[in-house]
């Protein structure tokens, strides 16, 4: 995988198969302090301590379906490579948070790539967990110098009501909604 976005989605599908029926996915660019975190936490079924301790090694997975476990593997080495390192905490039937650390200056830092791409997939996705999603980008060490989008599904959904995400109309405007939102944290 060349971009972040991508590692992201497999990560926030983990969500979905874990059952989860709540997520927060939160994104900090700290410039001043060259660091990016990438935090995914849900209230799925969690994991032992055993299995925490496991699931970077590329060959272990739950699913019986398709290939072996790469998500976390692959995402911790992206991690590592740009000067950062991977954190899971986990706790069975309470749920699961992994904190990805990239140095943001790292020649070998993968591009967070396309996050309103990512999003989009996730939210239109079978049984995704309502998302809280913050994404905040710090420039400079002057306040005013953060910008953020944010967002929580279970807003989204009350506004529509009885409208489904898959509603064509709905699909075109979160679309933009999502694109804009990323965009303009990029222009500030
Ligand atoms: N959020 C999570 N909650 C509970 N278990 C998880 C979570 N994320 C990963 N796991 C466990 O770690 C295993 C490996 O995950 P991953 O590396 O993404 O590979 P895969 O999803 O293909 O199995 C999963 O099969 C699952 O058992
Ligand atoms: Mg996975």
């Amino acid at each position: 995988m060349r971009e972040l976005a991508l590692h992201v989605l497999d990560i926030l599908q983990n969500t979905v198969e874990a059952g989860a029926t709540r997520a927060t996915l939160t994104i900090h660019e700290d410039v001043p302090a060259d660091w990016l975190t990438i935090t995914v936490a849900d209230n799925g079924r969690g994991m032992d301590a055993a299995t925490v301790a496991r699931v970077t090694n590329p060959f272990y997975t739950t699913r019986t379906t398709r290939h072996v476990g790469l998500g976390l593997p692959l995402y911790a080495m992206a991690a590592e490579q740009a000067g950062g390192r991977l954190r899971i905490a986990s706790q069975p039937g309470v749920g699961t948070t992994v904190e990805a650390m990239f140095q943001l200056s790292h020649p070998d830092r993968q591009p967070l790539g396309d996050m309103a791409g990512t999003l989009l997939a996730f939210l239109l996705s079978a049984r995704t967990p309502e998302l809280r999603y913050e994404h905040r980008l710090r420039q400079g060490s002057a306040p005013g110098d953060d910008q953020t989008f944010e967002f929580d599904t279970a807003d989204i959904r009350a506004e529509l009501g009885d409208v489904p995400f898959s509603h064509p109309a709905v699909v075109q405007w979160l679309a933009e909604y999502l694109e804009e939102g990323e965009n303009v944290l990029r222009s500030a």
